[in-house]
């Protein structure tokens, strides 16, 4: 049973006709995506790259303001270095495209600190996740890597003080399967409040 059958069935109960709603191909390619720490050696085709930047562009954000910028790294050297800088997570040089994400402080200033510590990083987020869930549909793999050291990210890639490298994703195709680890139950998750 999926968490829509669930939140549903809590709504309308289980005696009762529901609505007609299934879970359709976006729910399936959120599914399906997984955190990948393995890749083959096969290179990531420009035509899929601009997809999951154009998906990342098109993320949502605080007043529009877009406070975020991403850096696609194919540099073998810089990966390695990157990898070494996420306390050497070796999925994020294995993969043969590096993304570092960034929040621009500089942008984010218009909320003022609201916007450097909260607005930015969300912003950050949601342009990571669109972009993850496009690659997965593109048949890619990608990992969240946010233990890094940010110090380390800034200087290997020489980033300007106004953009602060808080996530890596290695992005590829993946050389395995895994399974989806253990998620809470929806009513753990959410509660519907009438
Ligand atoms: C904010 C954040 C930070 C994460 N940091 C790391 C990380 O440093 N290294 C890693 O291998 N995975 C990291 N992950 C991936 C999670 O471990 C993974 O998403 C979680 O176990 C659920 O698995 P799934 O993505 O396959 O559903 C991170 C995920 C998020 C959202």
């Amino acid at each position: 049973m999926t968490m829509i059958d669930d939140v549903l069935n809590d709504i309308f109960g289980k005696a009762q006709k529901k609505p007609a709603v299934s879970d359709g191909p976006v729910m399936e390619t959120i599914a399906g995506r997984r955190a990948i720490r393995s890749f083959t050696k096969d290179d990531v085709p420009k035509e899929a790259l601009d997809k999951v930047i154009e998906a990342m562009r098109l993320a949502p954000s605080a007043g529009n303001l877009q406070s975020r910028f991403f850096y696609f790294v194919r540099d073998p050297e810089k990966r390695a270095q990157l990898a070494k800088a996420a306390h050497n997570q070796r999925h994020v040089a294995d993969a043969p495209i590096c993304i570092v994400a960034c929040t621009d402080e500089r942008i984010a200033q218009r909320y003022g600190q609201h916007g450097v510590d909260t607005y930015a990083l969300m912003d950050v987020a949601a342009a990571v996740e669109n972009g993850m869930i496009m690659a997965h549909s593109l048949g890619l793999g990608t990992c969240w890597v946010g233990s890094v050291d940010e110090t380390e990210a800034r200087r290997i890639l020489d980033i300007p003080n106004h953009l602060r490298p808080v996530s890596l994703i290695p992005l590829g195709y993946s050389a395995n399967r895994p399974k989806m680890p253990a998620r809470k139950d929806s009513k753990d998750v959410a509660r519907i409040v009438e």
